[in-house]
Order: C-alpha cells, then sequence, then structure tokens
C-alpha cells in the first residue's frame, strides 16, 4: 500500500500522501508510546462490575439494624472476620508449626482438615473429570473459547445476592458418602489406578495426555484433593449464619511464615481496594504482581519502613499458589459458582484456575506486593512429589515468624 502510494506521479499529490504517511508514523509511535501505560491498569479496576452495594436484596432491606461495615470481630490479621486454616490431619509436623504461629500471632482460626490424596472420593471426582471431557469434547488444543463452553449467565446475580447456595454442580461429585469413606481408605484397600489426563487451560481447552509432559499439566490426585479442601474451606464461610456483605474471610495453607507487622501491613493497603472486590494474595508466586500499577495508597505508611520493604496493592496479574488469600463475601460466592461449575470443576491445579479467573476478568482480584505470608517450603510437599519440598520459587519476608 505504502508502495502505491509512492507511485502516484502528480507531484501536489506526493507531498500529500508523504505528509500523510509522517502523520501516520509520528502517530503510531505516540500510541506505542502510551498503550502500555493504558495497560496498567486492567479495566475491572476502574468499573465496577456488580457493586453488591447497589442491589440488597428484601434480607438486607426489610433489616434495620444494619451491622457495621467493621464489626468488633472483624480484626483477625488487621482485616478478616474469618481465618480458614487448610491442612492434612496426617500433617503433624506441619500442625506444630501452625501451633506455634496461631500463639505468636493469637489467630483464632477454624482448622479445615484437607481430603486425604488416597481418599476413595478422589477416584469419583477423576470419574466425573473423564465423563465430562467426554461430553465436551475439545477441537484442537487451545482455539475452542467460546464455542461450547458459557459460563452461567446468573453467576454474577447469585453472587451479588444472600441466596442460599446448596450443594449442587461438582459438590454433587462425591456424594456416595465421603464422610464415612474417608476414615476407611488409607489402610490397604486397592484402589484402581487414576487415570492419565492432563490439567486444562483457557475456559475448558485440554491436550491429550503424553508421559513426557511436565509435572504442571498433569492432573493429579493432590491437585484434585488441594481443589476439594479449598473449596470445603469456602463453602465454611459462605454457609455461616448471620453473615454480613462486608465480611472477609482468609484462607491459609498450613506450610506459611508471616510478617510479625501483618495487621498494619494489611490494614494499611486495604484502604485502597475498590467497592467490590472479591479476592486479594496475601502472598502468591511465579508471577510479576507488580505488573499493573499500585493501587493509589491514602495512608502513608510509617517513615520507619523502607520503600522496596512498604507493603503496596496491585491488580493481579497471574499469580500462581493458594497458601493465603482473601475473600470477600461475594467473591467467595463468585469463586465458588465458577469452581463448581461442571465443565470447569476440577479440570486443572487450583491455582491455575484461580489465575485463569482471574486474567479472564471473571474475579476481581488483587495481590500485597511483596507478599505478607510466604511458604516456607522446610517440611516435604504434599502436592509436588517428585520435587522434595516443592516448586523452585522462593521468597522471603522483611521479618517472618519463623525468620523466613
Ligand atoms: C436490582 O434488582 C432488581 C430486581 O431484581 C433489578 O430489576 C435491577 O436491575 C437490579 N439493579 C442492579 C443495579 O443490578
Ligand atoms: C474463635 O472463632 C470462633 C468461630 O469463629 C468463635 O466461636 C469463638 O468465640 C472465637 N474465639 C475467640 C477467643 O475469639
Ligand atoms: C499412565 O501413564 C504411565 C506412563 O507415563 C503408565 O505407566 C500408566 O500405566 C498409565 N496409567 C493408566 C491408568 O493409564
Ligand atoms: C514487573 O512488571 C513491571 C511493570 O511492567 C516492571 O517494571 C518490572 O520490572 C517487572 N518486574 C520483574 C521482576 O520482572
Amino acid at each position: 500500500m505504502v508502495a502505491s502510494l509512492f507511485a502516484c506521479r502528480a507531484g501536489a499529490a506526493r507531498y500529500v500522501y508523504l505528509v500523510l504517511g509522517v502523520v501516520l508514523v509520528l502517530w503510531s509511535s505516540i500510541f506505542a508510546l502510551v498503550s502500555p501505560q493504558m495497560r496498567m491498569l486492567p479495566p475491572f479496576v476502574r468499573s465496577p462490575r456488580v457493586p453488591w452495594k447497589e442491589n440488597h436484596s428484601e434480607a438486607s432491606c426489610s433489616a434495620k439494624t444494619y451491622t457495621p461495615l467493621f464489626s468488633p470481630s472483624s480484626t483477625q490479621l488487621g482485616i478478616a472476620s474469618e481465618v480458614y486454616l487448610i491442612s492434612l490431619p496426617g500433617r503433624q509436623d506441619r500442625r506444630k508449626q501452625m501451633e506455634h504461629l496461631q500463639a505468636y500471632k493469637e489467630i483464632n482460626w477454624t482448622v479445615v482438615d484437607a481430603l486425604d490424596p488416597s481418599d476413595i472420593s478422589i477416584g469419583h471426582i477423576f470419574e466425573r473429570i473423564v465423563s465430562q471431557r467426554s461430553l465436551q469434547p475439545s477441537r484442537g488444543h487451545w482455539n475452542d473459547l467460546g464455542s461450547v463452553f458459557r459460563w452461567p449467565a446468573d453467576i454474577n446475580a447469585i453472587a451479588a445476592s444472600t441466596e442460599y447456595l446448596g450443594a449442587s454442580g461438582s459438590d454433587l461429585w462425591t456424594s456416595t458418602n465421603t464422610q464415612d469413606s474417608r476414615h476407611t481408605t488409607s489402610s490397604s484397600i486397592s484402589v484402581p489406578p487414576h487415570p492419565n489426563i492432563t490439567c486444562a487451560t483457557q475456559d475448558h481447552s485440554v491436550q491429550s495426555f503424553k508421559p513426557s509432559l511436565p509435572d504442571w499439566m498433569i492432573l493429579t490426585a493432590p491437585k484434585i484433593s488441594c481443589w476439594y479442601s479449598h473449596v470445603s474451606a469456602v463453602q465454611k464461610f459462605i454457609n455461616r449464619v448471620n453473615t454480613t456483605p462486608a465480611d472477609v474471610a482468609v484462607f491459609l495453607e498450613d506450610d506459611i511464615d508471616v510478617e510479625k507487622d501483618i495487621e498494619m501491613r494489611m490494614r494499611q493497603v486495604w484502604s485502597s481496594l475498590p467497592q467490590g472486590w472479591d479476592m486479594v494474595f496475601l502472598g502468591h508466586c511465579w508471577s510479576n504482581e507488580s505488573f499493573y500499577s499500585a493501587l493509589p495508597s491514602s495512608r502513608i505508611m510509617s517513615p520507619l519502613y523502607d520503600l522496596p520493604t512498604q507493603s503496596r496493592i496491585h491488580p493481579s496479574y497471574s499469580p500462581r499458589c493458594t497458601h493465603a488469600y482473601a475473600l470477600s463475601l461475594s467473591g467467595a460466592r463468585r469463586l465458588l459458582l465458577h469452581l463448581r461449575y461442571p465443565p470447569f470443576a476440577y479440570s486443572r491445579a487450583l491455582d491455575q484456575a484461580f489465575s485463569w479467573l482471574i486474567e479472564s476478568g471473571r474475579l476481581r482480584a488483587f495481590s500485597v506486593v511483596p507478599s505478607v505470608v510466604i511458604q516456607r517450603k522446610v517440611l516435604s510437599s504434599d502436592i509436588f512429589s517428585g520435587s522434595g519440598v516443592g516448586s523452585a520459587w522462593r521468597e522471603h519476608l522483611v521479618d517472618g515468624v519463623f525468620g523466613t
């Protein structure tokens, strides 16, 4: 096209085209300079999707005594009304350490027993994943978005409501006496080997299995048990009596260290959160969570803190790891509605699901940077069987309870 412009013989026209060309080049270079900054805040930060404030359902409208935003109990870790510790009952080594942390920080957490990866219900879940995948055959590896898969249209409305969320979707995949089976399977009853299947990507792209695939692409029993255990904890939070929209829960795994002054740091960043946030990562791995600009802070941190060690909060980019995150009540409901939707349920590692839901705009998530909770990785990992104490991502706190 440019060549044909310059082939034009009329002198005046050539001049005009030349000027046009220069303008075009200038314009595109200006745009190239501006566009990275336009990327610095994802759209959801400025345009809240379903602010729960706007549509209080009958329950809160009729109740004249609206609970204040910060009830006296909302003080755990500076921000939470509830804290859940997800932990395998068999890992007494980790429980001992977490008791130390609990005593030091005076956290009143609820322990949620994680599902043992050898539990028989893991086999049931595998069967359901396989049958779900045969219902929705994936065309090719990557590019089948939209054609077959659709999120339910009512997720936002239900998340923002106070409607009771009874068991549905993949909640029913283990309904065959999970409680009873839990204690009978650790003995030597032989469980058939789990099928070799891969972790889905995007909404439901499924690649076929090859033994040469890396660990992170293979769907294993520990990954399924991790998904199940976190969902159980999230359900505990949602289904409490007397919930209020201002409730916040923090979910922790049992191999963590936290900043000694985590309360101060959390209160400091919390004031910047926009209304209608779903999720906040207190720690993450494998991602540059400073990718988007930090939210402007209305509170100044004490000058005693060095600039690099001050806590900031950024819109999440692609956070991995599930060792420490907070959910608002509507965020917890929105997350659960996604995680239990059968075509998506148990389709991959939980952190891969989180980061896809964030990248695709389904969750409004933020990350505290630098992390205020990290994985210690001093005791063996239950998820990464091959590599001893877990993946290679390492981080340090400024002043952790365990000195990590
Ligand atoms: C609030 O709910 C009413 C009735 O369900 C609906 O008509 C209205 O569009 C909703 N408003 C918003 C902002 O979602
Ligand atoms: C700890 O939390 C539980 C449940 O959230 C509550 O019943 C109990 O009173 C709390 N204990 C203290 C000491 O705050
Ligand atoms: C899974 O793949 C491995 C090879 O990577 C093979 O040894 C094993 O038998 C397969 N298991 C099943 C259930 O197909
Ligand atoms: C993270 O992203 C920000 C913004 O793009 C960039 O300035 C920074 O250097 C990145 N950090 C790392 C460790 O890559």
